[in-house]
C-alpha cells in the first residue's frame, strides 16, 4: 500500500506552488499519495505563513492537534515562512515535530524526511534552477514560479527574511513549463513571484536581458496558453511599457493586483515603498484609461506606526478615487526581524480596529455598486471547478467569479455567460454560447 501525505497550505500563492512541488517530489522519490484525512497520513506537512502574527500563534496549537490525532509512527514536518523564521525553535516548542524545512529549501524535502530533527532553513540557498517533478492541483490552471525571494525592504514585511534575496528563474525554464502545462490542457498560466515586474534583475547565471514585459510576451507566444495571470506586481515598477503590454496583449487577463499598503505619502515613505500617493494614482488612472474593463485589486495596511487621522484619510481618498474592485485589508501586525518592529509611534489598537472597519464598510458600498452594474452583463468565463451543488464555477478574464448550473463537460472550457444574479461573494449566470 502506498504511503499517505496530508498537507495543509497557509498563506499566499507562492506557498500553494511550493506545496505542489513538495507533493511532486514526495510522490516521485517516495511514492507518497495525497490524502485529505490527517489521521491516516504517514506524513503530515504544514506549509506555514509568517506575514502576520495570528497564524503563527495558531500554528503551535494546531501542531498539538496533529500530534494527538496522527497514527502511530507518522511524521510531522513544518515548512514555509514560519519554518524559515523560527527554525529549530519549532522543535524546541513542539518536540514531536520531525523536521523543519524553510521556504527557500523546498527541494530538500526528500532528504529531510529521513533525517529526524533536521532543520534546513538556509536563506541564500539557490533553488532557482531546480527541476521539480510535476504536480498540479488543478488540471486547468498552472502556477509557475518566475522568481524566488524578494529584494525589497518594506519596513513592515518579514518575507525578505524568510525567502531571502530575489533571484529570477531563467525565462527558458518558465516558457518550457508553460508549454508542458498547456500541452496537458491548462489554458491558464499563473506567474508567481514576490515582485513579478522586477523580473530579470538578477539570475544565478547570465541570461541576457529579459524583463517582465518580455517574459509576458514569450509566455503568451506559447501555443495553447489562452490566459495569463500574475501576482504580485509592485506599483513602483509599473512603467509605461508594462502597462501598455498589459493593455495590448489579449492573452493577459485584465485583472491587476496593485498593492497600495497606504494612501499617505508620508506613511509610504516610512514603509519604504518607493512611491508616493500621486504616483500610485497616476498609474491606476493610466490603467483605467488604457484598459476600460480592468479590475484592480489591492492590499492595504491600516494603523502602521505613526499613521495619523490625516494619513488614514489619504488611504480613504485613494479608495474613493481608484474604486478598487477588490481589497485585502489588514491591521498592522508588528513582525520580528523587520525595521518597523522598532518604531516607537504605535497606533492604539482600538483606533486601528476602528479604521479597519471604516475602510471595509466604505469598500462594501463600492462593491455593491459594482455588483449592481454587473447584473445582466455578458462575460467570458473559464470553467475550472465542479461544485457539489450541481454548478460549475470559473472566472471572467477580469476576475469576476461566476457559477452556472452545469456539468463536467464544461470544465476546461471558456464560454460566454450572462450574469443573472449577484451577491457580494459570488455571481450566478447562464451560458449563452
Ligand atoms: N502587518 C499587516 N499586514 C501585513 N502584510 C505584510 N506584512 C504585514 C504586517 N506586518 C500584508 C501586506 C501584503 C500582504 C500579503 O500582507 O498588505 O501585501
Ligand atoms: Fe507568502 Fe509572505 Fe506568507 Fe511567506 S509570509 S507564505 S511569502 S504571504
Amino acid at each position: 500500500m502506498s504511503k499517505k501525505l496530508f498537507i495543509e497550505t497557509l498563506g499566499c500563492a507562492m506557498n500553494v506552488r511550493d506545496s505542489e512541488h513538495m507533493i511532486a517530489e514526495l510522490n516521485a522519490q517516495e511514492g507518497y499519495e495525497l490524502t485529505d484525512n490527517a489521521q491516516e497520513a504517514d506524513l503530515i506537512l504544514v506549509n506555514t505563513c509568517s506575514v502576520r502574527e495570528k497564524p503563527v500563534h495558531k500554528l503551535f496549537s494546531e501542531l498539538g492537534v496533529f500530534n494527538k490525532l496522527k497514527k502511530e509512527g507518522a511524521k510531522i514536518g513544518v515548512c514555509g515562512c514560519t519554518a524559515s523564521h523560527l527554525g529549530k525553535e519549532i522543535i524546541k516548542r513542539a518536540p514531536y515535530v520531525n523536521f523543519v524545512l524553510g521556504a527557500r529549501n523546498v527541494s530538500k524535502i526528500g532528504d529531510v524526511l529521513h533525517r529526524d530533527k533536521a532543520v534546513e532553513i538556509e536563506i541564500d540557498y539557490d533553488e532557482s534552477q531546480f527541476a521539480f517533478k510535476d504536480f498540479r492541483t488543478s488540471p486547468y490552471k498552472a502556477y509557475i514560479n518566475i522568481s524566488i525571494g524578494c529584494d525589497k525592504q518594506c519596513t513592515f514585511c518579514i518575507v525578505p527574511k524568510t525567502r531571502g534575496d530575489e533571484i529570477s528563474i531563467p525565462a527558458d525554464l518558465i516558457v518550457a513549463e508553460a508549454r508542458k502545462a498547456a500541452m496537458s490542457g491548462a489554458k491558464e498560466i499563473f506567474l508567481l513571484g514576490q515582485n513579478v515586474n522586477n523580473y530579470g534583475r538578477r539570475f544565478s547565471e547570465d541570461q541576457g536581458k529579459v524583463n517582465f514585459t518580455e517574459l509576458l510576451r514569450r509566455v503568451s507566444a506559447v501555443e495553447g496558453v489562452e490566459r495569463i495571470r500574475f501576482t504580485s506586481p509592485h506599483p513602483l515598477h509599473m512603467d509605461d511599457e508594462f502597462i501598455e503590454e498589459f493593455a495590448r496583449n489579449p492573452k493577459i487577463c485584465k485583472s491587476m493586483h496593485m498593492p497600495l499598503q497606504s494612501g499617505s505619502s508620508a506613511i509610504l515613505k516610512a514603509m519604504k515603498r518607493g512611491y508616493t500617493k500621486e504616483w500610485f494614482l497616476n498609474r491606476a488612472a493610466k490603467l483605467r484609461e488604457m484598459v476600460p474593463d480592468v479590475s484592480i485589486s489591492t492590499d492595504i495596511i491600516v494603523a502602521f506606526p505613526g499613521e495619523s487621522d490625516e494619513d488614514f484619510a489619504d488611504t480613504m481618498d485613494v479608495l474613493r478615487q481608484v474604486r478598487f474592485e477588490q481589497i485585502f485589508s489588514f491591521k498592522y501586525s508588528p513582525r520580528p526581524l523587520t525595521e518597523a518592529e522598532g518604531f516607537a509611534n504605535a497606533v492604539d489598537p482600538e483606533i486601528g480596529s476602528h479604521r479597519l472597519s471604516v475602510l471595509q464598510a466604505y469598500q462594501d458600498t463600492i462593491l455593491d455598486s459594482f455588483k449592481a452594474e454587473l447584473l445582466g452583463k455578458e462575460v467570458e468565463v473559464y470553467f475550472e471547478e465542479l461544485r457539489s451543488d450541481g454548478t460549475i464555477a470559473g472566472r471572467s478574464d477580469n476576475n469576476v467569479s461566476v457559477k452556472v448550473k452545469g456539468s463536467e463537460e464544461w470544465l476546461g472550457k471558456i464560454a460566454r455567460v450572462k450574469i443573472t444574479e449577484v451577491s457580494r461573494l459570488v455571481q450566478y449566470g447562464e451560458i449563452i454560447a
